[in-house]
């Protein structure tokens, strides 16, 4: 049995799990998350600074907590994994610091995971795992994508945002709408008694540079425009802002884009299966819509369980113990953190060399 702690760092949630693999199973022995949305929400959103340091406050005790829930010892581990990129440079360090320090100390292998194969990864802690090739809808804060996944971590990203990520675009909306952060909860809560079809708000395509369209990706910059511009309309006739049909016309009109896109995606790839991943894959709105969509064309689904929707360390750990399961892989301690790193170079995370 492999038994990895891990270490997620990369926005505002400070995150520790012990997660194994035997048989191929997966087993959750701790989960902990320290969330700093509260702290970030006075702000309007997260503020760099202080998550590095809310990170570095919380990490010992998560660490603790982990080891003592779960009745492990540090010496059981097989291996130390912490997010190295993307995200915020400040945050990241204090996870990759702490993992490599883990893993010097300890003489254990340390693993520098990739956020999105951590998301990508999310999945197999879910009863139904999808067996390769499959393609993933991953739609976050920082990215919308969509990614066909082969075997031994092959990834193809087949489309993307252009210009805001999906959770990017509820949260901006919601702030637009006086609700606070981060938006997508907010706004699935009044989004319930809201009439989504009251009204009509744009697809967002993006054009190709010869004409017609990129038939997968993304843009919903043009969306939140439109919302401001509706808002301001409503609000220059002194008319009260209906706050709910709004919130249920935004949501139902990103789903819709969503699900339309993935399934063209999969069904041109000639693929019969899907997975959703990410903080925006939470909202039930867009499950249900996704899970309907795939069942009228036979496609079948697998949605993120809830709660390794949004950030955790969980999948961090899974997604060390599948690279750890393929070969003795391991990245060097003096591997660093990056801002931004495509996934099409996700291997130099393990050469001797690392790239940063
Ligand atoms: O995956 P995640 O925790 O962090 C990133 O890697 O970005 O995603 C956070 C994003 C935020 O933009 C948040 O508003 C959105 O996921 N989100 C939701 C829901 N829960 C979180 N969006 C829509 N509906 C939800 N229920
Ligand atoms: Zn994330």
């Amino acid at each position: 049995m492999a038994i990895v702690l891990s270490v997620e760092t990369s926005c505002d949630e400070s995150a520790v799990a012990l997660v194994s693999l035997e048989h191929g199973e997966f087993h959750l022995h701790a989960n902990e998350i320290s969330s700093q949305v509260e702290e970030h929400s006075k702000w309007g959103g997260v503020v760099p600074e202080i998550a590095s340091r809310r990170h570095l406050e919380a990490l010992p005790f998560l660490i603790d907590r982990a080891l003592s829930n779960s009745g492990l010892e540090i010496d059981q581990i097989t291996a130390v994994a912490s997010t190295v990129t993307p995200g915020l440079t400040g945050s990241l360090l204090i996870g990759s610091i702490t993992g490599r320090t883990l893993a010097s100390l300890h003489q254990k292998p340390f693993l520098g995971i990739h956020h999105l194969e951590g998301h990508l990864a999310s999945i197999y802690l879910s009863e139904e795992v999808p067996k390769p090739p499959y393609m993933v809808l991953l739609v976050s804060g920082g990215h919308s994508e969509l990614i066909k996944v082969e075997e031994n971590q092959k990834f193809t990203r087949l489309g993307r945002s252009h210009d805001d990520a999906a959770g990017e675009a509820f949260d901006k909306v919601a702030r637009l709408l006086g609700l606070s952060y981060p938006g997508g909860p907010e706004i699935q809560k009044v989004a319930e008694f809201g009439d989504a079809r009251k009204f009509s708000f744009p697809k967002g395509r993006v054009s190709k540079p010869g004409g017609g369209f990129y038939p997968y990706d993304f843009s919903f910059s043009g969306l939140k425009t439109a919302v401001l511009r509706k808002i301001q309309s409503i609000e220059s006739q002194n008319q009260a802002l209906p706050i709910k049909d709004i919130a249920a016309s935004f949501e139902n009109v990103v789903a819709e884009v969503l699900v339309e896109r993935s399934l063209n995606c999969v069904l041109d790839h000639g693929l019969n299966s899907l997975v959703m991943v990410g903080g925006v894959a939470a909202n039930r709105r867009l499950r249900a819509m996704m899970k309907k969509a795939c069942a009228a064309k036979s496609i079948n689904i697998s949605l993120a369980p809830m709660e390794f929707c949004t950030d955790n360390a969980a999948m961090i750990g899974a997604a060390a113990l599948l690279r750890l399961s393929s070969g003795n892989v391991k990245s060097s301690l003096e591997l660093g953190v990056s801002a931004r790193w495509p996934m099409a170079e996700i291997n130099s995370l393990y050469k001797s060399n690392p790239p940063f």
